[in-house]
């Protein structure tokens, strides 16, 4: 069902640090950086062989990613895998009794879809499917 990790995601304050120790210290190449409105977020990517690191810093308090700082602190904040079709994944992994957050998928960076699937059902790790633009 899934092709590969696509990403993790990691809440963090300060984006800039962030990139400062996963693009110098860990040397990974910055690929992109974006403000997601739909997810509250400024995200940046840097590329680790064929996946990311999806750094995520809150566009406010009141963010997923804004409640989850302020609860938790930073750190690591979920696992996006790689799918070529997400409309025909969303409704299998309801048939296998996975409690959705996103009914429907919704536009990501880079214009992927995306969907979150609910920690309550996945062993308390949040869980995203990205079909990634152009279906790779
Ligand atoms: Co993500």
């Amino acid at each position: 069902m899934f092709g590969r990790i696509d990403h993790i995601g990691v809440a963090v304050e300060d984006l800039d640090a962030a990139i400062a120790l996963y693009g110098e210290s860990f040397e990974m190449e910055l690929a992109h950086r974006e403000t997601v409105e739909s997810q509250g977020v400024e995200a940046v990517l840097l590329d680790v062989g064929e996946g990311h690191v999806e750094l995520l810093r809150p566009l406010g308090p009141d963010t997923a990613v804004g409640k989850f700082l302020a609860k938790n602190g930073p750190g690591l904040h979920h696992v996006a895998y790689a799918v070529d079709d997400i409309d025909a994944t969303l409704p299998r992994l309801t048939a296998a009794g996975i409690r959705l957050i996103d009914e429907q998928p919704r536009v990501g960076i880079r214009d992927s879809r995306v969907a979150f699937l609910h920690p309550r059902s996945t062993d308390g790790v949040l869980t995203e499917i990205v079909e990634p633009a152009g279906g790779h």
